[in-house]
C-alpha cells in the first residue's frame, strides 16, 4: 500500500514536471508574440468578448488600461487555463473603489461603472468576480449561460443600488457554489428570490445582503440546497419576522441576519452546526436567559462560537448556566437590549471567549471577579450598564490578551480602584473609560500599554496634571480623549503626533499659552483657562486642522490671519474669549463650514470674505463690536443656514441681497445693532426661516404682511443638518460634538424698533410659532382676530404700541402661553379669564386705561353677570372643580406634546433647550 502510494507520488510529480516543461517552451515554437507567464494566450473569440465587455462600461481611473494587444491572458483581472488559453477567470473586484465611495468624502472615481453586456463567448469562466464597483442596470440574464460558474460575486457599492435583476436566469448555473448579489436590487425577484436560489443544489454560500428583499415564505416545502454552509441576509426589509426553517438548515454553520426582520419573539430551537450567528438589530424579544440555555438544548453540543445579539429587546437576567455555550463560544454580543440584573459569576466559566459586548444595557451590582478568568479575552465592553461597587486589579488578573477595553457606568457609586503604579497583565490598543470614578489620581499605568493609541478617558474625576510619560507616548496617539475631567497644569508646547491624530481636552482647568502641535486634524480645548494669544504661526503649524475649538478660555490678542488659511479647517469656534482687534479679510480655506468668533471684543468693519466661503453653514459675530455697513451677499453663500450678527454695531439697511441669495437660512438674527430703514420683503423668500432676530435695532416702517409667507415657521425646527454636530468619528465609535446645540423653536422677534402700522392678521398663518415678539414700537390697529390660532404660542409680547380695541376672546384658548405683556397700549374692553389667564400678573394689563376685569381695579360692568353666575354654578362643588382643572391641565399638557411633536416636531429634550437658551440669550 505504501510502495503504491509512493509510486504514484512520484508518476504524478513526473507528469507535472513534463507537462510543466513541455508548456513552458511551447509557446516560444508557437508564437512570436509575447505571450502569458505560462505560455499560453487566449483565443481570439474570447478576446474580442471580453473587449466587447469592457466598450459598456466606464472606466474613468483607468482600471482596464492593460486590456489591450493580443494577449488577453495578461490583461488585469483575466485569468486562463494552464492547458488550454480559455479564460476561467474574470477578478475585476475593485476593493479601492469600496474604500473611496464610502470614506469621509465619498467619491467613485476608482470604481467601474456603466452597464454589464453578456459574456456568452467564454463559456469556460468558472470564477466571475466583478465585486466593489458601480455597476448600473440589469445584469444580463445572459450570466445563466455559464453553465461552468463555480464562483458569481457581484457585491455592489451604489447606494441606492443601480444594479438590478430578477433571478430567473440563475437557473443555468447548476454548478454555482458561491453566489454574492449584496446590494444589488433584487426588488424585481422579491417573490421568487428563494425559488430561484433554490435551483442551485450545489450552493455552499449565498450573500443577499442589503438587497431590497420584501418577502421571505414562513414554510418552506423542500430546501434544495443541501451543502449550505453561509448565509446572509442581513440589512433586507422582510415584512415579516424572522422564519422557523431559516434556523433549521442543518448543513448552515454562518447564518448572518442582521436588521432585516420585524419585531417578534425569538426562534425558539436553532441548528446545531450553528458557529456564527447574528441577529443583531431586529427587535427581537424574550428572556435572555431562556435564548441562552433553552434554545441550543436540544443540541448535544453546541458549536456555537459567536453569537451577537445586540440591538434587539431582550430582557430579564443573565444566567447562571451558560449551558451549551461555555465549550466554544468566542463572541458574544448583548449589547443595546434590556438586559438587567447582575453579571452572573458564572461567566468566567466562558473560558474561550475573546469578545464580551455587553454596552447599553440595564446590569446593575458589581462586576465579579471571576471575569479575571477569561484569559483569551480580547474585547471587553461593559460601558453604559448601571453597574456599582469596585472594580479593581483583581479584575484584570488573567487577562493577559485584552487590546480594547471600554467602561462606564450610570451609577454614580461605580469606583474603578486601580494604582496609577499598576503594572496590568494587558497591553491595550484602546482604551474607553469614562462616567465614573477613575481619579483624581492621573492613570499612571497608561505608560505600560506600548500599542495604546485611543483613549478616551472622559469624566473620570481625574484632577491631576498630565504626567509627561503620556506625553512620550504621543508619536503613537491617533485619539486622545480626556474631556470633562478637572486636569490641571501646562500643555507642553510641542509635540508630534501621527497625521490626523484627533484631540480632545474639553472642560478641564488647564491654563498656560496654547500649544502647537503639527498633524494634529481635531483639537478641542474649549472651556478651560488658556490665556495669552493665539500664536501667528498656527495656521503654518497646524496646517491639518479640521477642527478647533478654542472657546471659552481666557485668550487675547489678535486672531492670526493665518487660521483663515488652513485649507481644510471645517469648524473654527474662538467664542468667548477676550479676542481684539480687526479680523482679516483673507478667509480663504474653502472647506468652512463653522466659524464662530461669537463674545470676544473684536471690531472693526465687517470681514467680507468671511461672506464668500462656498460652503459656509454657520457664521456667529454676536456680541463683539463689528461695525460698518453688511457687504454684498455673495451668490455663492448657498450653504449658509445660521447667521448670528447680533449684539454688534452693524449699521445701514437690511440688504435685500439677504433675501436673494442667502436662500438656506434657518435663523437670521441681527439683534441689538443698529440697523435702519424698512424691513425688507425679500426677507419673505426665506422659506426655510424658523428665527428672525430683528429686535432692538433702527428699523423703521411697517412689518411687511409677506412675512405670512415663511413656510419654515409653519413647520418643525428640528436640525438635521448634521454639518452643524461635528462629530468625531473613530472605528465606528461616534462621539457627539454637541456643545452648540440649534435652538428647536420659532422665532419672530421685532421688538424694539420704531415699526409702524399694523400687524397683518395674516400673521396668524405662522402657526407653530412658538415666540412672537413686536414690543417697543408704534404699531397700530388691532390685536388679529385669530391670534388665537397660533396654538404653540409660549410668549407673546404686544407691550409699548399703540394697539387699540378689545383683546380677541380666541387668546385665552392659547393654552402654552407662560410670558404675555400687553402693557402700554389702548386695549379697551374686557381682559380674558379662561384657562391660564387668571394665573398671570396684572403688571402684564397695565397702561390700558380702558382695560377691564376682575384682577383690575377697573371692574368690566357688562362681565359681572357673567362673574356671579360663574360662582353660582361653582358654589356647589368646590373639589370637583379642582379635579375638573387638574383634568384639563393634564389634557393640555399632554395635547401639548403630542400636538406640537406631531404637527412641529418641537423635540422636548432639556439638553437642547439649555443649548438654546445659552446661544440666544433669550430668557
Ligand atoms: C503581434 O502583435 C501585434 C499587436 O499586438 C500585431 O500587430 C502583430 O501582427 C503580431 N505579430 C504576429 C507575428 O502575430
Ligand atoms: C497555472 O499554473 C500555476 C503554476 O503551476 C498555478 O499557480 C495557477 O493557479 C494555474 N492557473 C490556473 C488558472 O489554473
Ligand atoms: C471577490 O473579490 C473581493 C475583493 O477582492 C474579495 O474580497 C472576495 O473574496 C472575492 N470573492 C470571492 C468569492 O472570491
Ligand atoms: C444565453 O441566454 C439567453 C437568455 O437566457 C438565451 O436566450 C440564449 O439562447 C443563450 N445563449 C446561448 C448561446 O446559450
Ligand atoms: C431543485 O433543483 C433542481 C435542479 O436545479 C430543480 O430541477 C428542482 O426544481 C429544484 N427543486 C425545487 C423544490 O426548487
Ligand atoms: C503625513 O502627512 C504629510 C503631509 O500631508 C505627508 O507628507 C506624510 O507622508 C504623512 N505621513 C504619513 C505617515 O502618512
Ligand atoms: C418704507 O416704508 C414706507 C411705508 O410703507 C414707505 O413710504 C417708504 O417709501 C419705504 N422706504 C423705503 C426706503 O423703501
Amino acid at each position: 500500500m505504501v510502495a503504491i502510494t509512493a509510486l504514484l507520488k512520484v508518476t504524478t510529480l513526473l507528469i507535472f514536471l513534463i507537462a510543466n516543461y513541455f508548456f513552458s517552451l511551447q509557446p516560444f515554437k508557437l508564437y512570436t508574440n509575447a505571450s502569458n507567464f505560462h505560455g499560453v494566450r487566449c483565443t481570439e473569440k474570447e478576446r474580442r468578448a471580453l473587449l466587447k465587455f469592457k466598450e459598456g462600461l466606464k472606466d474613468p481611473s483607468g482600471f482596464l488600461s492593460s486590456w489591450v494587444g493580443h494577449d488577453c491572458c495578461s490583461w488585469k483581472g483575466v485569468g486562463c487555463s494552464n492547458l488550454t488559453g480559455e479564460v476561467v477567470k474574470l477578478d475585476l473586484s475593485n476593493p479601492n473603489c469600496y474604500l473611496k465611495y464610502y470614506s469621509d468624502s465619498p467619491d467613485n472615481s476608482s470604481c467601474l461603472g456603466g452597464k454589464l453586456g453578456p459574456l456568452n463567448e467564454l463559456q469556460h469562466l468558472n470564477y466571475l468576480n466583478l465585486s466593489y464597483n458601480t455597476f448600473s442596470g440589469m445584469i444580463p440574464p445572459d450570466f445563466g449561460n455559464l453553465s461552468n460558474l463555480h464562483v458569481l460575486d457581484l457585491h455592489s457599492v451604489n447606494y441606492p443600488p443601480t444594479l438590478v435583476s430578477d433571478l430567473n436566469w440563475l437557473s443555468g448555473l447548476s454548478s454555482l457554489k458561491f453566489l454574492d448579489l449584496s446590494s444589488v436590487n433584487l426588488s424585481l425577484a422579491t417573490t421568487h428570490w428563494l425559488q430561484a436560489v433554490n435551483m442551485l443544489p450545489s450552493l455552499l454560500e449565498l450573500h443577499l445582503a442589503d438587497s431590497e428583499l420584501q418577502t421571505i415564505p414562513l414554510f418552506l416545502p423542500h430546501l434544495n440546497f443541501t451543502s449550505l454552509s453561509v448565509l446572509d441576509l442581513s440589512y433586507n426589509l422582510f415584512d415579516s419576522q424572522a422564519p422557523q426553517w431559516l434556523f433549521n438548515i442543518s448543513t448552515v454553520v454562518e447564518l448572518t441576519l442582521e436588521s432585516s426582520f420585524s419585531e417578534g419573539p425569538f426562534p425558539s430551537i436553532i441548528g446545531c452546526n450553528l458557529r456564527h450567528l447574528d441577529l443583531s438589530g431586529n427587535g427581537l424579544n424574550g428572556e435572555i436567559s431562556e435564548l441562552l440555555v433553552g434554545s441550543f438544548s436540544r443540541c448535544r453540543t453546541s458549536s456555537l462560537e459567536e453569537l451577537v445579539l445586540s440591538g434587539n429587546q431582550f430582557s430579564g437576567q443573565l444566567p447562571n448556566s451558560w449551558g451549551h455555550l461555555n465549550n466554544s463560544l468566542r463572541t458574544l454580543g448583548l449589547a443595546a437590549n434590556s438586559i438587567s440584573g447582575p453579571l452572573p459569576t458564572s461567566i468566567g466559566e466562558l473560558s474561550k471567549l475573546q469578545n464580551l459586548n455587553l454596552i447599553s444595557n440595564k446590569l446593575n451590582g458589581s462586576i465579579p471577579k471571576s471575569l479575571g478568568r477569561l484569559t483569551e479575552l480580547e474585547e471587553l465592553y461593559l460601558d453604559s450598564n448601571d453597574w456599582e461597587g469596585v472594580l479593581s486589579q483583581d479584575h484584570f488578573q488573567g487577562l493577559s490578551k485584552l487590546k480594547m477595553l471600554s467602561i462606564s457606568s450610570l451609577n454614580r457609586n461605580f469606583v474603578l480602584n486601580l494604582s496609577p503604579n499598576w503594572v496590568p497583565p494587558f497591553n491595550l490598543k484602546r482604551i474607553d473609560i469614562y462616567d465614573c470614578k477613575l481619579g483624581p489620581k492621573f492613570p499612571k499605568w497608561l505608560q505600560t500599554q506600548t500599542q495604546l493609541d485611543f483613549i478616551y478617558v472622559t469624566n473620570a474625576s481625574i484632577s491631576e496634571a498630565i504626567p509627561s510619560c503620556l506625553w512620550k507616548m504621543s508619536t503613537r496617539i491617533r485619539v486622545l480623549d480626556l474631556s470633562h475631567n478637572q486636569i490641571r497644569g501646562i500643555l507642553p508646547s510641542s509635540l508630534l503626533f501621527p497625521n490626523n491624530t484627533e484631540i480632545d481636552l474639553r472642560f478641564n482647568s488647564l491654563e498656560g499659552p496654547l500649544p502647537l502641535w503639527p498633524n494634529v486634524s481635531y483639537l478641542s480645548l474649549a472651556n478651560n483657562s488658556f490665556s495669552g494669544t493665539i500664536p501667528l504661526n498656527i495656521g503654518q503649524i497646524m496646517s491639518t486642522l479640521t477642527l478647533l475649538d478654542l472657546s471659552s478660555n481666557k485668550l487675547n490678542g489678535n486672531i492670526p490671519s493665518s487660521l483663515g488659511k488652513i485649507d481644510m479647517l471645517r469648524y473654527l469656534s474662538l467664542s468667548k474669549n477676550r479676542l481684539s482687534g480687526k479680523v482679516h479679510d483673507q478667509w480663504i480655506g474653502e472647506k468652512f463650514e463653522v466659524i464662530d468668533l461669537s463674545e470676544n471684543n473684536l471690531s472693526g468693519n465687517f470681514p467680507a470674505s468671511l461672506y464668500s466661503l462656498p460652503n459656509i453653514v454657520q457664521l456667529k459675530l454676536s456680541n463683539n463690536g463689528f461695525f460698518g455697513k453688511l457687504p454684498f451677499m455673495k451668490k455663492n453663500c448657498k450653504k449658509l443656514a445660521f447667521l448670528d450678527l447680533g449684539e454688534n454695531k452693524f449699521s445701514g439697511t437690511i440688504s435685500k441681497l439677504i433675501g436673494e441669495n442667502l436662500l438656506s437660512l434657518q435663523v437670521l438674527r441681527m439683534r441689538a445693532n443698529q440697523f435702519s430703514g424698512n424691513i425688507t420683503k425679500k426677507l419673505c423668500r426665506l422659506q426655510e426661516l424658523h428665527i428672525l432676530d430683528l429686535a432692538q435695532n433702527n428699523l423703521s416702517g411697517p412689518i411687511p404682511a409677506c412675512l405670512s409667507h415663511l413656510n419654515g415657521m409653519k413647520s418643525r425646527y428640528h436640525n438635521e443638518d448634521s454639518r452643524l454636530d461635528i462629530e468625531l468619528v473613530q472605528k465606528g465609535s461616534e462621539l457627539e460634538y454637541d456643545r452648540d446645540m440649534i435652538p428647536l423653536v420659532n422665532i419672530l422677534d421685532l421688538s424694539s424698533n420704531n415699526l409702524s402700522g399694523d400687524i397683518s392678521e395674516e400673521i396668524t398663518n405662522l402657526s407653530c410659532l412658538v415666540t412672537l415678539n413686536v414690543s417697543n414700537n408704534h404699531l397700530t390697529g388691532k390685536i388679529p382676530q385669530k391670534i388665537g390660532d397660533m396654538r404653540y404660542l409660549e410668549t407673546l409680547d404686544l407691550s409699548s404700541n399703540h394697539f387699540s380695541g378689545q383683546i380677541p376672546p380666541g387668546m385665552s384658548s392659547l393654552t402654552f402661553l407662560n410670558h404675555l405683556n400687553l402693557s402700554h397700549n389702548n386695549l379697551s374692553g374686557q381682559i380674558p379669564s379662561g384657562n391660564q389667564f387668571p394665573t398671570f400678573d396684572k403688571s402684564i394689563y397695565e397702561g390700558n386705561p380702558g382695560l377691564c376685569g376682575s384682577l383690575l381695579l377697573t371692574k368690566c360692568e357688562v362681565a359681572t353677570d357673567e362673574e356671579d353666575g360663574d360662582h353660582r354654578s361653582h358654589n356647589g362643588d368646590d373639589k370637583e372643580d379642582k379635579y375638573e382643572k387638574l383634568g384639563l391641565f393634564v389634557s393640555i399638557t399632554l395635547g401639548f406634546i403630542v400636538g406640537f411633536w406631531s404637527v412641529c416636531g418641537y423635540l422636548l429634550s432639556l439638553g437642547k433647550m439649555r443649548g438654546f437658551e445659552s446661544i440666544m440669550g433669550h430668557k
